[in-house]
């Protein structure tokens, strides 16, 4: 048998055939590989949350949040390999201190709170950065955040959504469930850590048409993407978005995700994020909820009580970027590894008349995934 196998082997037109049988079985691989990746299993909500969301629409039930909010919120997939969790609001700003331009704010509160966090406008306004009072490239252990609890799939008592409801003409609510991960662990490109920062929101936004789901967009960095209530994966009648490992971009669907696809300054086939269906967050159990209303930039609590003036705050969320002699920093083609942190929900655009964030362009809403 291994001699015929030889002989066959031996003739030239015969190895050509072997090289091409091998070609075709690692395609044939490859096409698995990504299928496999890219498949949705469906999951059902485990029976303990389930009761914690109907507790939760009796709590509101006497508000201004209506129930639709509720029952057509995303669920999140964290992605697997995700060492960075979503995070306690509150927590990320007492380990805070304000600088602006690399230098420590004299003239600030000695605690950070978020209801005393607006109170740095007047120092600083947008140049303000909450910079980490531990060192951030040892990457504390408070860059961890929590881990969704696996029965309630909530993040313990760390409130890390902002739910801000947003009223537009033609009976139309856009519904912003923006998720709060103290950091972003950039992806790598070539093996280089690139785009590492603190203090990173990413957002889902539903638009609803008098109650009714008719979109749903993904906040992917300073990009996303828009598709039909109708088109996207769900459990239940809850859309849901996959979170990529680190960078915490939404995704409509799981496996690899080209950022030269977001953003042509990349180059293709360097820089991915990954999703998966790794533990499912349910960020409405651990959210403060708001309208917001555009005309006075005005975020008014559903519930009394909830911290409010941290979403007027106009500075950035985490440390400046390190100039590119400081220790830890590298400089690779311009990309930084550390980067600086962004601005807050208020920046988010919630006065947006497209469900698209505004950008160039035309705002395309995918009917299929
Ligand atoms: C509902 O409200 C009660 C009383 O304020 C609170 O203890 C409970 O945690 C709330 N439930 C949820 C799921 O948020
Ligand atoms: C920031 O600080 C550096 C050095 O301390 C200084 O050279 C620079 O002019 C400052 N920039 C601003 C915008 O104040």
């Amino acid at each position: 048998m291994s001699r015929l196998f030889y002989r066959w082997c031996s003739s030239d037109r015969s190895r050509a055939q072997l090289v091409i049988l091998i070609l075709i079985v690692f395609i044939l691989g490859l096409v698995f590989v990504s299928f496999w990746n890219e498949r949705y299993i469906l999951v059902s909500i485990p029976k303990h949350s389930s009761k914690l969301s109907a507790e939760l629409a009796k709590n509101f039930s006497n508000t201004d949040i209506p129930e639709y909010v509720l029952t057509y919120a995303p669920l999140v997939f964290l992605d697997k390999g995700d060492l960075f969790y979503p995070s306690d609001l509150a927590t990320h700003v007492s380990k805070a201190h304000p600088e602006l331009n690399h230098t420590i704010i004299k003239d600030a509160p000695k605690h950070l709170t978020l209801d005393n966090l607006n109170s740095l406008n007047g120092v600083g306004g947008d140049k303000v950065h909450l910079t980490s009072t531990e060192n951030l490239i040892k990457l504390p252990n408070y860059l961890k955040g929590e881990a969704p609890n696996k029965k309630t799939l909530q993040t313990g008592n760390a409130i890390s959504c902002v739910i801000a409801l947003a009223n537009k003409a033609d009976g139309i609510l856009d519904a912003f469930y923006m998720y709060f991960y103290t950091f972003n662990e950039g992806p790598t490109a070539l093996g280089h850590r690139v785009g590492n920062h603190l203090g990173d929101w990413e957002h889902n936004m539903v638009r609803f048409k008098n109650g009714e789901p008719q979109a749903v967009w993904y906040s992917q960095h300073e990009y996303g993407q828009a598709f039909t209530y109708k088109a996207v994966h769900k459990i239940g009648r809850r859309p849901v978005s996959f979170s990529a490992r680190g960078s915490h971009a939404n995704y409509a669907s799981s496996g690899s995700h080209d950022l030269h696809e977001l953003n042509d300054a990349v180059p293709a086939h360097i820089a991915f994020d990954q999703t998966s269906q790794g533990l499912i967050w349910d960020p409405t159990l651990s959210a403060y909820y708001y309208l917001y209303s555009s005309t006075d930039n005005n975020f008014t609590p559903a519930i009394e009580g909830t911290p409010v003036n941290y979403l007027y705050f106009e500075g950035n969320w985490g440390d400046e970027e390190y100039p590119d002699d400081a220790e830890g920093q590298e400089n690779f083609h311009n990309f930084h590894k550390w980067t600086s942190g962004p601005q807050g929900p208020m920046f988010k655009h919630l006065d947006r008349k497209d469900v698209c964030w505004p950008r160039e362009g035309e705002c395309i809403i995918k009917t299929a995934l």
